[in-house]
């Protein structure tokens, strides 16, 4: 059972959230009351830049550098001091592993310091709950989840009841984006520079495999149609012309987005019969920042009469107010964790799915 907000005791709640999971180093205060104190985030997009993705070791190492500077920035920023907050949260995992210990490091030592809770916030869970915070969405809802790393449908029932629908079998949308950008001679990183390079483009000049299209289930793959964007690159005249790369990028965008439409579509319709409650689709994670693919859904949300929820840019990309929000949902729940937790490479929001991504790698 949920506890109402209702006690000016949980209203006052504070929390401090930190996230170090990728390459963003980030820090935010959050309140019971969904106010947003300060939420500091700094990328770490030019150290990475020359290698064109996330290197772990680099990653750690900037995490490492900045994490003090930035919690202080937060707190000030915040106007509070240590002593005012109920609890400490930080990203406990997935992600990769050298910046999840930071995180949890300098989020236990806060706690031990200062006599607070600490608890250790699975960030898919962050990203889950985030329209809780910035729309006050009510539970039940269909979450689709697509960044960098995660591109999966979730049914979201509560505070830790995640039921997967669906995932992908094969690379996350976002990381089809960096890869294809890379073949299309764009910048790191590719998301946002293949979206402005399909702007001028023509989305039928290639026709581009709609993975999964037509098959039950809503799981993803991208894999196929990253391949035959790479078949037609090596076909064309190199470096390509303006024209053939706007084209390509617009090409595979719409590739990109009928097949995430369709998959959602069959999660609308399953959840239509099975869950008629749920009336409203929330989307999280980098990739929501594409406008082609937000009118997609909201095309498909009106079809289905649900409301369609994009939490702001800064808060659907990774940052900490995710943590600290998610963190306080549990808080107020009753939980917390120990000081002896061991930081998760691994942490699936729903551990009783057998996702598609691990019977694909079991083959
Ligand atoms: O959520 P996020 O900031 O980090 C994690 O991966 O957790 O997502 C980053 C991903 C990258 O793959 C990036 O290329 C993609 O989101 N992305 C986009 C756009 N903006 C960011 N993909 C497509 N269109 C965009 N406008
Ligand atoms: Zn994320």
């Amino acid at each position: 059972m949920e506890r109402k907000a209702g006690s000016a005791r949980v209203r006052a709640m504070i929390i401090l959230g930190i996230e170090t999971s990728c390459d963003e180093t980030a820090a935010a205060v959050v309140t019971a009351d969904r106010r947003i104190l300060s939420n500091v985030v700094l990328s770490q997009l030019d150290e990475h830049r020359p290698y064109g993705g996330v290197v772990p070791e680099i990653a750690a190492r900037a995490h490492l550098d900045h994490i003090d500077r930035l919690v202080a920035e937060a707190m000030e920023q915040a106007g509070i001091g240590f002593g005012d907050l109920s609890a400490v949260a930080a990203t406990g995992g997935p992600g990769l592993i050298g910046g999840v210990i930071v995180g949890v490091m300098t989020a236990k030592a806060i706690a031990a310091v200062h006599g607070k809770p600490f608890l250790a916030v699975n960030h898919l869970e962050g990203h889950a709950l985030t329209a809780r915070l910035t729309d006050d969405v009510a539970f039940p809802y269909l979450l689709l989840l697509v960044s960098g790393g995660h591109c999966q449908l979730l049914l979201v029932e509560g505070v830790g009841r995640y039921s997967l629908l669906g995932s992908t079998i094969d690379d996350a949308v976002g990381e089809a984006f960096d890869k294809t950008a890379k073949m299309l001679g764009l910048s790191y990183p590719g998301g946002p520079a293949l979206e402005r390079a399909a702007r001028g483009g023509d989305p039928a000049r290639f026709a581009l495999p709609r993975p999964m299209a037509g098959r039950p289930g809503c799981d993803f793959s991208f894999s196929g149609l990253k391949t035959a964007v790479r078949h037609m690159v090596e076909k064309m005249h190199r470096p390509l012309s303006e024209k053939n790369r706007a084209d390509l990028a617009a090409s595979f965008q719409a590739a990109v987005c009928d097949s995430m439409a369709g998959r959602a579509r069959n999660a609308l319709r399953g959840l239509s019969r099975s869950h008629p409650e749920v009336r409203t689709m929330v989307v999280a994670g980098g990739v929501a920042a594409n406008q082609t693919i937000r009118a997609a859904l909201t095309e498909l949300c009106a079809e289905f009469d649900y409301r369609f929820v994009a939490p702001p840019m800064a808060l659907c990309t990774d940052n900490a107010a995710m943590i600290a929000w998610a963190g306080l949902e549990r808080f107020r729940l009753g939980q917390a964790d120990t000081l002896d937790f061991a930081p998760r490479p691994r942490w699936p929001l729903d551990p009783n799915a057998i996702s598609a991504q691990i019977r694909a790698t079991a083959q």
